[in-house]
């Protein structure tokens, strides 16, 4: 979701709160795409652009043409106990062209030297997959730290570091929690801070990873590559090829694997699975090939382990006996149209969000988890808003929720935690059918609460401007006895922290719009919020849980 001027204005006149917004400088009138300056904690959006702005900005932001192939780095993603995903890609040299194919070699070993080798082999890459090498690595040990690196034309690539999953009985599980990094608000500090922790088994990324815009119509900071609107496969593959230019994002992913899920801005603004809010057939062509081109292009350029059905994203990555990770789409697989009103078919008890076959894959797998924890990782606010509706949210498939919600209380199932981003701002929050209601849900021991949701922050997505949050925040604490937490404007990232008895999640804010660079500091600790087993209830720690003392070395800066 794209919180524009406009989004914004209606989600507060539900609120009652429209007159607010004007007397904080936003007019109405704003266009569709584009319309957010006035928004974010990036003050006054194309409106407040510094001297980081523009040309300058770019010029100095992606690295000069480099003399290797292998430009757009290396990572790492969806770990099992004996195997990973590792990736590179291929780029000729200027003034050069590669073969239609391409060998790659690589070798992983089990320290940065590669004096402890544990495999290597060969892939043939070619222009056809864009010349990406992704590798399903197995036959590895479980929870054990491996080094990788690739090999191609006499050149070698950076190290990559990675992690597979734990079996068995596992005490400790950390993951860094991230989403909605729109290039054109700002740097990628929140990716920096992350790639300097070496603690963390896992990167999960909630989707939002690139934005569709063409330069300046959504965020004013950094030009895009390229330039327009991303409509087509070439398209879609050069703006993956422009984020992975970027140096923060490549450190990163070179340090830790990632687990990914997809949003609406990998296709479009608001997609669902037979369209999209900003995307035009008249102009745009069909939707179809649009999807089709985002979804390979995801496929090639992320790290993510390939279904023999492109666009099924959907699945369960396992951290022993402690965390079942179950990571859902709720967009372009089986979503419908976003509606505002029970005449379009709000309240059909038939209402789908997921789509049959996922649903029902979803709730088999939640139900017959024996792991500890039942982590779900997935797009859009589950917790109920309120006297406000965004019908992009689960808000908009009401029978959908309760179905889960139903099934949960059917079925007794205890330890489930939803992760979600989508939406720029942080929340923690007890999931129960009835948060108004005193007699089946109480806030102070949470009671009737089924399950828990922690909404993340954007890396770089704003969300609201300080002024409309200081009015906004305290009328949804008043009317949300379910909400414990609420930030609507800062950026960052969280830290789940997952033991046998308790999870936690630690929330990192940076208090200013990461408009620029050098970033002045990391993003500081902000809340911690923990769970504990056998019960839904949200209680907030004074400090984050201490990361382990040793920790693997990283692999070499390049
Ligand atoms: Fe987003």
């Amino acid at each position: 979701m794209q919180t524009t001027r406009r989004t914004l204005l209606q989600m507060l006149g539900a609120l009652g709160l429209g007159s607010t917004v004007q007397a904080a400088g936003c007019s109405d009138d704003a266009p569709a795409t584009g319309g957010d300056a006035g928004l974010g904690g990036d003050a006054g959006g194309d409106a407040g652009l510094g001297s980081d702005a523009g040309d300058a900005a770019m010029a100095s932001d992606v690295p000069p043409e480099p003399t290797t192939l292998f430009r757009h780095g290396v990572a790492s993603g969806d770990p099992t106990p004996e195997a990973v995903i590792v990736w590179t890609r291929v780029t000729a040299l200027a003034g050069a062209r590669l073969d239609p194919t391409v060998e790659v070699r690589y070798e992983v070993a089990r320290d940065t030297a590669f004096t402890m080798m544990v495999t290597s082999g060969a892939f043939n890459t070619t222009a056809e997959r864009d010349y990406t090498v992704k590798v399903d690595l197995t036959g590895l040990s479980p929870a054990t730290t491996y080094y990788y690196r690739f090999r191609a034309l006499g050149m070698v690539s950076p190290v990559g570091r990675t992690r597979t999953a734990p079996r068995g009985e596992v005490a400790q599980v950390r993951l860094g929690v991230v989403s909605c990094s729109s290039m054109g608000h700002g740097y990628f500090h929140v990716y920096r801070s992350l790639a300097r922790r070496l603690d963390l088994d896992a990167i999960v990324h909630l989707g939002d990873y690139i934005y569709e815009y063409g330069t300046r119509q959504y965020g004013g900071v950094r030009e895009y590559d390229p330039p327009t609107e991303i409509t087509t496969l070439s398209d879609y593959r050069r703006r993956y090829a422009h984020y992975r230019r970027d140096p923060d994002l490549q450190a990163l992913h070179q340090q830790t694997p990632f687990i990914v899920t997809w949003d609406d801005h990998e296709s479009a603004d608001n997609s669902y699975s037979e369209g999209a809010e900003n995307h035009t057939p008249s102009t745009e062509g069909a939707w179809s090939a649009r999807k089709a081109a985002a979804i390979q292009a995801h496929r090639e350029w992320m790290p993510i382990r390939e279904h023999e059905t492109p666009g099924r994203i959907w699945r369960k990555l396992a951290y022993g006996d402690l965390v079942d990770l179950i990571l859902l789409d709720t967009r372009l697989w089986g979503r419908p149209l976003q509606v505002n009103n029970a005449d379009a078919g709000l309240t059909d008890p038939a209402r789908q969000l997921l789509g049959a076959d996922q649903e029902q894959w979803f709730f088999q797998e939640v139900s017959t988890s024996r792991a500890r924890w039942k982590v779900v990782a997935q797009q859009v606010m589950m917790g109920q808003l309120v006297q406000l509706l965004n019908s992009d949210q689960w808000d908009g498939y009401p029978a959908a929720r309760q179905r889960f919600f139903s099934l949960l209380r059917a079925m007794m199932v205890q330890n489930v935690v939803v992760l979600t981003g989508d939406i720029h701002t942080s929340w923690a929050i007890e999931l129960t059918e009835t948060p108004q209601d005193s007699m089946s849900y109480d806030p102070a021991t949470g009671r009737g609460a089924l399950a828990v949701e922690f909404v993340y922050p954007g890396v770089t997505s704003p969300g609201f401007p300080q002024v409309i949050a200081n009015t906004v925040l305290p009328q949804v604490m008043r009317e949300s006895r379910h909400v414990k937490f609420v930030d609507l404007v800062r950026r960052g990232y969280g830290i789940l922290d997952i033991t046998p008895t308790r999870l936690q999640s630690a929330l990192y804010l940076h208090v200013d719009g990461e408009t620029a660079r050098p970033s002045p500091t990391d993003a500081a600790f902000a809340t911690a919020w923990s769970v504990a087993h056998n019960s839904a209830h949200l209680v907030q720690d004074q400090a984050a849980a201490p990361a382990p003392s040793a920790v693997p070395p990283a692999a070499p800066t390049p």
